[in-house]
């Protein structure tokens, strides 16, 4: 890109911006018409991206070729949009996101939110690896999201509010929607398991938390600690848009068990529950999608 394309880039605002990514996507979609555009969206986190694999009839689109998108630093995020199939239903799958500890704000880190919004996607699932903090929680487990504290110092909607997008104070008493959570505890339910709800913390990362930060999270009403979603819920809140979350506990808080975290624990985890984990959210899409019309 020239400077003086740079400079542009810079001046324009965050809804043009959006809409110059979502314009992209939609000219790639183009080219296979009968997918017809997302409804739905799922976001993927570390260890967990293989979902996106299992789409039917798909387009890959690399965040590098679509315009403004954050790039994935992170290892375990392979950093493209996968469009396509499960049935009836078109679902974008993003393999990868971008964390405020890469270097990027809370609010380019929810950008990616705000241009499947304006594609026209109504529900967006967020998945993330967590840390458990609640000692009922075991390895592996998978949890639904019933509430967050964000504790990353910062929010996604920091700075001038753009009316075209929502409102300047927007509210998250429910922010994680209670049908797609009754929805997702049935399907749990269909596969022979039950799903924990819990609160999860957000902090900047990229150090994990010390045992005292975990028993203080604790106290606090935390269950789960990570470093994600939380930027991503509120810009999807701030447009309206139905929100979805589930945590996979890729490991123990720190101090609840022995040893030293690891990002490589984390990635295997995300491995070791794939098979539950892909068909949880085969089983939830189409009905999540169908309770949002
Ligand atoms: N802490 C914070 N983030 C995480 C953890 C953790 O223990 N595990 C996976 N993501």
């Amino acid at each position: 890109m020239s400077s003086h394309a740079d400079v542009k880039h810079l001046a324009m605002d965050e809804y043009t911006r959006a809409e110059s990514a979502a314009n992209v996507i939609r000219m790639q979609l183009s080219q296979k018409p009968h997918l017809g555009l997302p409804e739905i969206a799922v976001v993927l986190g570390s260890g967990l991206g293989s979902f996106a694999d299992e789409l039917a009839d798909p387009i890959a689109i690399p965040y590098g070729s679509i315009p403004n998108f954050p790039r994935s630093t992170a290892i375990g995020h392979a950093g493209r949009m996968v469009i396509g199939k499960i049935g009836d239903l078109t679902v974008a799958a993003m393999q990868g996101r971008v964390h405020q500890y890469e270097g990027y704000s809370s609010r380019e880190a929810a950008f990616p939110v705000r241009v499947l919004a304006r594609l026209g996607v109504k529900s967006l699932v967020l998945t993330n690896a967590a840390g458990g903090i609640n000692p009922l929680y075991g390895q592996g487990a998978l949890v639904l999201l019933s509430d967050h504290i964000n504790l990353q110092g910062t929010n996604p909607l920091n700075g001038p509010n753009d009316d075209r997008f929502g409102p300047r104070f927007p509210g998250m008493s429910e922010a994680y929607n209670p049908g797609f959570r009754r929805i997702a505890q049935a399907a749990a339910r269909e596969l022979g398991y039950e799903l924990n709800e819990g609160v999860y913390a957000a902090l900047s990362g990229p150090s994990y938390e010390t045992p005292a930060e975990i028993r203080y999270l604790r106290t606090i009403g935390a269950d789960l600690v990570g470093m994600s979603t939380v930027p991503e819920v509120i810009v999807a809140r701030h447009m309206g848009v139905e929100v979805l979350a589930i945590s996979c506990v890729t490991n123990m808080a720190a101090g609840l068990s022995d040893g030293e975290i690891n990002h490589e624990e984390v990635l295997e985890t995300g491995e070791r529950v794939r098979g539950t984990f892909l068909a949880l959210l085969t089983a939830i899409l189409p009905r999540i999608a169908a309770e949002a019309k």
